[in-house]
């Protein structure tokens, strides 16, 4: 008989947490600060873009990922941009997180504006992709031009289609800019009630990179609820840790508002943000990021990489909440991911 013990499952790694005891579960992946939209609460008007030998390659990603599963408890990754879409490796690189998943990894998501997902849908849920979030700001064919800089909307829709042919689960965004687009916010939910998809308003956040947020510019969760109720019954569905409080619209629809700006919800925050460049940015609104491609190319092992992601995340401020309304940023929003 032998008196080895029994292989066991691997030991559940200890979750990485900030000193206001928040454990974190969500890692966005910036894999492209580069967009085919401009959207103005987004891009700066001339924007910057990373050189491509700055971004990290495949292997430095995949060592990241890994690092996040299996040592520091990360569950579900979110890729992001600027747009995924951009990257022509994407259905490999969601191959390799897939790898992940006996570590632990649970979900692997996409959030992207659709314009080029229509011939990608299928091949995505083939390579395991699990759900995705899609930008629409508005319907009508000009506001939508406005609002992506020019791009339209129907290549988007067609790209809705794709992934819900694809039986890839999805849901929509909507950011409400004053004097742009809060006149769609009932025609978007009236689609969207029809064709059974779940929407989120999104409050305007003062991290566009034009610099022109301001307090009135924000249409308020108060507001979307008003315009809503002026059409629907609407009813408040019990809070998770989806960003979106979300609400029953009519009789079976679910309708989200992210309410950043008016209702933070930093208190319970499970997310961290990694940029293209392998910057680790613990907040939205962080100040500075922690250059984890610096440490590996100057020879870090894992050890020392995870101390140091833990001890960049146990810095995490205390989010919007602590200190509401413009502040500069060093990153826009198309670099971090959003
Ligand atoms: P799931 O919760 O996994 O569905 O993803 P998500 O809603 O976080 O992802 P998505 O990329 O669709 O983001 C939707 C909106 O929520 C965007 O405007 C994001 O900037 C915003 N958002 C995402 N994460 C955070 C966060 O941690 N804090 C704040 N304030 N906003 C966030
Ligand atoms: N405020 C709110 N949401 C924003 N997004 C990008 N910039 C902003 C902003 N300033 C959203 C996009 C997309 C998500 C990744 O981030 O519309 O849905
Ligand atoms: Fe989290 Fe920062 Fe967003 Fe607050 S503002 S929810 S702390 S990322």
């Amino acid at each position: 008989m032998s008196l080895l013990p029994r292989p066991t499952a691997p030991m559940p790694a200890k979750p990485v947490a900030d000193r206001f005891g928040r454990v974190k579960r969500k890692l966005r992946v910036s894999l492209t600060d580069r967009c085919n939209f401009r959207c103005p609460y987004c891009m700066p008007e001339t924007p910057d873009f990373m050189p491509r030998a700055d971004r990290l390659s495949r292997d430095e990603l995949q060592r990241v990922l890994r690092l996040f599963v299996a040592d520091l408890g990360v569950n579900r990754l979110r890729l992001t941009g600027g747009e995924p879409l951009l990257r022509r490796d994407l259905e490999a690189v969601i191959e390799e997180c897939g790898e992940l998943r006996p570590l632990g990894l649970e979900r692997v998501s996409l959030t992207t504006n659709a314009a080029l997902l229509a011939r990608r849908a299928e091949g995505l849920q083939r390579a395991g992709l699990d759900d995705l979030n899609i930008s629409l700001d508005a319907l009508t064919p000009a506001t939508f031009e406005k609002l992506s800089g020019g791009r339209g909307v129907a290549p988007v829709l067609d790209g809705i289609r794709a992934a819900r042919d694809a039986g890839l689960s999805l849901k929509l965004n909507t950011v409400v800019v004053r004097g742009m687009n809060e006149d769609e916010i009932l025609p978007l939910t009236r689609w969207a009630v029809r064709e059974r998809l779940s929407l989120r308003f999104i409050e305007f956040m003062p991290l566009d990179g034009r610099g022109e947020w301001s307090r009135e510019r924000v249409v308020s969760q108060a507001e979307i609820l008003e315009r809503l109720r002026s059409e629907f019954e609407v009813e408040a569905l019990p809070r998770s840790n989806d960003p979106a409080a979300y609400y029953r619209v009519g009789s079976e629809s679910e309708i989200g508002v992210i309410a950043t700006v008016s209702n933070p919800f930093c208190a319970s925050c499970d997310r961290l943000r990694i940029t293209a460049d392998g910057s680790l940015y613990p907040c939205l609104f962080s100040q500075r990021g922690t250059s984890l491609r610096e440490l590996m190319r100057s020879g870090a092992d894992d050890v020392a990489l995870a101390a140091s992601i833990r001890d960049t995340v146990w810095h995490k401020d205390a989010g919007y909440a602590a200190h509401p309304g413009y502040v500069e940023r060093p990153i826009a929003m198309n670099s971090l991911g959003g």
